[in-house]
């Protein structure tokens, strides 16, 4: 009978040793978290961290712009150099390359828009203070131009994906190489697309609104990370100047080229289907 008592008794000092024990870990575990996620909503609702935050997406977006570009302009060059870039492109990584980078590119236009709207946000509370008035109007000024812009260029960028990368237009999205038939033909599909002279217009407004969207951004963008000083003020300014209007010349070089001719299907032509190129290979053989 005593035994017994006593191994009850041990069996619930145990239990509450173990419960203790388990709570304590629990306990740890969301003070670590705690820990962890209080500096991230300090830093969110803090000024400072969100204007850090649209600073550097909008540092990423720029280094993808200039990318872009540089792979754009390979259309100038002829239908092989484009079309291979674009093929290494969706093959880098076993396909699942363009993925990670496309999964990048979107966290950093969701962060660029989040933070760019709570500062916003944040900035109009503010306004009512009489001290901060006349700053904020004049501030007020640039940001509205920066998110009509800003609203502008995210409009094309959806027309673009629609327009290049899903190709809802069957004519442009069943374009094959004439070398090799299997992969798509993105240097006809560009100039094709091009040859709209609406949507050749489109693209010259959105692009000049990015332009000027740039020119005030990278200037921003320098003055956050710390970079406009008083002896680089005018410096920063030119490079964000000269960073946009490079953009934006090489950019709408590709439209105005295909609208003025200078850049037109080759002897190969570009119209040709998947199906009829495949066809007239089987014919040859
Ligand atoms: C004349 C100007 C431009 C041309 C000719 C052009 C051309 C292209 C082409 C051909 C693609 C599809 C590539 C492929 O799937 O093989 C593409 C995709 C894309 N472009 Fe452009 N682009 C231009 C301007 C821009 C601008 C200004 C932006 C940003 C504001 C932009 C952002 C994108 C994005 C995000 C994609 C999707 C990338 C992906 O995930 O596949 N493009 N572009």
């Amino acid at each position: 009978m005593e035994i017994r008592e006593k191994s009850g008794n041990y069996c619930l000092k145990f239990y509450l040793h173990g419960t203790r024990l388990a709570s304590g870990f629990v306990r740890n575990i969301k003070q670590a978290m705690v820990s962890l996620i209080q500096p991230v909503i300090s830093f969110w609702n803090s000024s400072i961290g969100k204007k850090i935050l649209v600073a550097l997406s909008g540092a990423f977006l720029v280094f993808f712009l200039i990318g872009h570009l540089a792979g754009n302009l390979l259309v100038f060059t002829g239908r092989g150099a484009l079309n291979d870039y674009a093929q290494f492109l969706h093959e880098m990584g076993h396909g699942k390359g363009v993925w990670i980078f496309r999964i990048g590119l979107l966290v950093a236009l969701v962060l660029h828009i989040a933070a760019t709207v709570a500062l916003t946000r944040q900035n109009r509370s503010a306004k009512g203070s009489q001290y901060a008035h006349n700053a904020t109007m004049r501030a007020s000024r640039s940001s509205k131009i920066m998110i009509w812009s800003g609203l502008i260029v995210l409009a094309f960028l959806v027309f673009h994906i629609f327009h290049f990368t899903i190709r809802v237009n069957p004519e442009l999205a069943d374009m094959a190489d004439p070398a090799q038939p299997e992969r798509h033909d993105v240097w006809g599909m560009v100039i094709k697309g091009f040859e709209n002279p609406l949507v050749s217009l489109f693209y010259i407004v959105a692009l000049t609104l990015l332009c000027s969207h740039l020119s005030h951004g990278i200037a921003s963008m320098f003055q956050t990370l710390g970079l406009r000083t008083g002896k680089t003020k005018d410096a920063s300014k030119i490079i964000g100047i000269a960073l946009a209007v490079a953009l934006w010349l090489g950019f709408i070089s590709i439209p105005v080229a295909v609208m003025t001719g200078l850049l037109k299907a080759d002897s190969s032509g570009y119209s040709d289907t998947k199906a009829s190129v495949i066809e007239a290979q089987i014919a040859k053989q």
